[in-house]
């Protein structure tokens, strides 16, 4: 892996850097968590230290190749600009004209943001030539690339991927450290090695049950997906969100696991609420018994002692994905039963996923006391998968 050391001397030259500023905003487009901004800030720092112009290209949401402001990068180039301590200006375009003319004032030690690289169609086009067009635009602004957006490397896209192999180019410092802590639970990791995996979607993960049967030792549900799993048991889930077309999927991962000796926990009760509400009555019921017309928003205090207890007992521990509808205060507490947990382990604890991480902040975690909380969400997942991510593999070819 190439890291910045690896391009020399950087005083006066253009540095195209990467970073992943895909940040979540509420209704008034004010960020509701910036850890992703301020997991860029070493790179950052240490590029205009080194009197480099520094150019950085981000995206925003998914605006479909579309110019559209609703996905602009103004939030984030006004918070940027106040953690770094220096004006951050947002470049009007993303490779235009404002772009090109932003990048030519720049002196040594300034930083300017290009507009979402999304509202071009080519950035994430299937089409190898037309990223490629994309990525000589990009080339054509800077001396050098930096990979910094750990959260989009598993993406085949022309700011991420394509540009590197135009440039002399290098892993950033959020890139390698995601690397280094993630890398250990996946070289040999320390066992018992216990994988926590919630949220809502069991397609969205489940591929990576399927591969981290092979690795972990035990694998912890909670989360909107576990009642997909309670219904391959058998069990009745009221209307829980369910994906009825996994439930034998979600059956033939518990035989598996079975066959190869992982453990796999499943919550064994939930508090149920008759809507998917903030202030909806509740109580806490079996997952025997839940009722016909109720949904089981968090799991119950029996199963966070359960799953708290597994993590304490295990010595490298990723968590990726809340237990219940940790947005409502009333459906937190299995998400921080977990989060404690995680905080109070004494093995390797590594928080995965944009949702996890925001959890553990906005619950007031003290974020220290975790080993590693990464700023990937689906590229965390695919690196512990242990896919090859292509804008890692770019940066060792
Ligand atoms: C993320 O939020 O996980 C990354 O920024 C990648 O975003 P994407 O899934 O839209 O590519």
């Amino acid at each position: 892996m190439r890291t910045i050391d690896s391009l020399g001397d950087l005083a006066g030259k253009t540095v195209f850097v990467r970073s992943d500023f895909n940040v979540p905003l509420d209704e008034d487009r004010h960020i509701t968590d910036d850890g992703r901004i301020r997991a860029a800030l070493p790179t950052l720092r240490r590029l205009v230290k080194a009197k480099a112009r520094v150019v950085v290209a981000a995206h925003l949401g998914r605006p479909k190749g579309k110019v559209n402001p609703a996905f602009s990068l103004a939030p984030v180039a006004a918070r940027l600009s106040e953690l770094l301590g220096q004006p951050v200006p947002l470049a009007g375009d993303t490779v235009g004209d404002d772009a090109k003319a932003k990048v030519a004032a720049l002196k040594d030690g300034d930083v300017v943001l290009l507009e979402n690289v999304r509202f071009d169609p080519r950035e994430d086009s299937k089409v190898d030539a037309e990223r490629e067009s994309l990525a000589r635009e990009y080339a054509a602004l800077a001396d050098v690339f930096v990979s910094d957006g750990f959260g989009v490397v598993h993406r085949k896209q022309a700011s991420v991927y394509d540009v590197a192999k135009l440039l002399p180019s290098a892993a950033g410092e959020l890139v390698f450290k995601e690397i280094e802590s993630l890398s250990r639970a996946t070289k040999n990791p320390e066992r018992p090695y216990t994988v926590v995996l919630g949220g809502a979607k069991v397609s969205d993960k489940l591929g990576v049950i399927n591969n981290l049967i092979e690795v972990a030792d035990r694998l912890i549900i909670g989360g909107g997906m576990a009642y997909t799993f309670l219904k391959a048991e058998g069990k009745e889930t009221g209307t829980s969100l369910l994906e009825e077309d996994q439930v034998d999927t979600a059956a033939s991962y518990l035989a598996k696991a079975k066959d190869k000796g992982v453990e796999i926990l499943l919550p064994v009760d939930t508090v149920v609420a008759p809507k998917f509400a903030a202030d909806a009555p509740h109580e806490v019921v079996d997952v025997d018994s839940i009722p016909a017309d109720q949904m089981g928003l968090d799991i119950g205090p029996k199963s966070g002692a359960i799953f708290a207890a597994a993590i304490a007992d295990s010595k490298t521990i990723v968590w990726n994905g809340p237990m219940g509808v940790f947005e409502f205060p009333t459906f937190a507490e299995g998400t921080k039963a977990v989060a404690q947990a995680m905080q109070d382990a004494a093995g390797f604890t590594i928080v995965g996923g944009g949702d996890s991480a925001a959890a553990v902040r906005n619950l007031g975690f003290d974020e220290s006391k975790f080993s590693h909380i990464s700023t990937g969400g689906g590229a965390s997942l695919e690196f512990l998968e242990g896919k090859v991510l292509p804008g890692i593999a770019v940066l060792e070819d």
